[in-house]
């Protein structure tokens, strides 16, 4: 299957692009798209078939269910059931946007797959104008998960989105950089108090100052992750990454050891370190960039430094310490 990319531009054929996806979706095939976290790769999600695509380019588990996107909250509310006020003051205050929120799902609309199996759902409108431009056009919920293959950095670019799908699916829609550049926040909405699956821009601090108390998930605790996806490692560039701290010139050394035995090394940080091989920038919306980067160099190992102020980012260190399987260079 040949992929094509169109970029969506005002000024060039805007109308036809928008024609041409949500004709291909309508038939059942699969189209990458970008909102304001990631690129998506959607498919109708009342279409077991067509979803079945997603799992299928992405080499994605079947135990681990689809965000279903939407275009107002006024949509989602047809989907969904037992709504709480919680619920729809979280809707009121973060949709269109990154928070992505687990309810009951209507039965018998979505296609088992979206769900996994569960009567759960995980709903958002995303904050992003082709994203909602086709929505409203396609008028389906659209089933997205980040469109990479699975296991690597999700997608900022439509670049990124070819690099992975490239003759897997028909149709990139090219909007540019996405502005987050980490997948939303997934709040579980069933659980009292709610509690956070995956952290993301929409921080705790934010939502509670909405609804009052909510709850960190502290990961894989139990054998049934409430979050599937939680469980599998994510976001890995090819080369051992490590974390470090950035202190009393650790990373320095830390750099002419790796050097003297004749390895090559990428750093991902703040601030540039001349000696090193390779320096990429680390910030949450180019995190993702740097590591598809480093996977483009033959460096031997990476480090990110950590900043102390970054830890008290919850998303930024939850996507840290995923790529880099929990390791610390010390
Ligand atoms: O920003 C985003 O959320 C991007 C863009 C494209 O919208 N999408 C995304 O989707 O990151 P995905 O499929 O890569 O991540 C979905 C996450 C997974 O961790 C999955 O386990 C969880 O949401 N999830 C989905 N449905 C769920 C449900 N019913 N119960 C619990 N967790 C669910
Ligand atoms: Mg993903």
């Amino acid at each position: 299957m040949k992929t094509k990319i169109v970029v969506v531009d005002k000024n060039v054929d805007e109308e036809k692009s928008y024609t041409q996806a949500v004709d291909i979706l309508k038939s059942g095939e699969v189209v990458a798209f970008p909102t304001e976290t990631v690129y998506g790769l959607g498919a109708d999600a009342t279409n077991f078939e067509a979803v079945s695509k997603i799992f299928e380019a992405k080499g994605r588990p079947a135990d681990n269910p689809l965000i279903v996107h939407v275009d107002s909250k006024e949509t989602a509310l047809r989907y969904v059931q037992e709504v709480s006020s919680k619920a729809l003051d979280c809707m009121d205050a973060f949709w269109p946007g990154a928070l992505t929120l687990i309810l009951k799902a209507e039965p018998e609309i979505f296609a088992s797959n979206v769900t996994a199996g569960l009567q759960t759902v995980g709903i958002r409108v995303p904050n992003h104008p082709v994203a909602l431009t086709l929505l409203q056009k396609l008028q389906l919920p659209l089933a997205a998960p980040s469109a990479n293959t699975s296991g690597k950095p999700s997608p900022t670019l439509a670049e990124h989105v070819f690099h992975d799908m490239e003759s897997k699916i028909p149709l990139v829609l090219d909007g540019g950089a996405t502005e987050i550049g980490i997948e939303s926040t997934v709040l579980d909405m069933t659980s009292e108090p709610p509690v956070i699956l995956r952290p993301g821009k929409v921080s705790k601090e934010q939502i509670e100052a909405v609804i009052g108390t909510v709850r960190s998930s502290s990961g894989n605790t139990s054998n049934v992750p409430k979050s599937p996806g939680m469980k599998y490692m994510h976001y890995a560039p090819t080369a051992p990454l490590y974390l470090i701290e950035n202190e009393k010139g650790l990373i320095e050394k830390a750099i002419e050891y790796v050097q003297e035995k004749g390895k090559s090394i990428a750093v991902i940080s703040e601030t540039e370190y001349p000696m090193a091989d390779f320096n990429f920038p680390l910030s949450m919306d180019s995190l993702y960039a740097s590591l598809r980067k480093c996977d483009l160099t033959d460096a031997d190992l990476i480090l990110a430094s950590v900043e102390s102020g970054m830890k008290e980012n919850d998303a930024l260190m939850n996507r840290l310490e995923k790529a880099a399987d929990h390791k610390w260079f010390s």
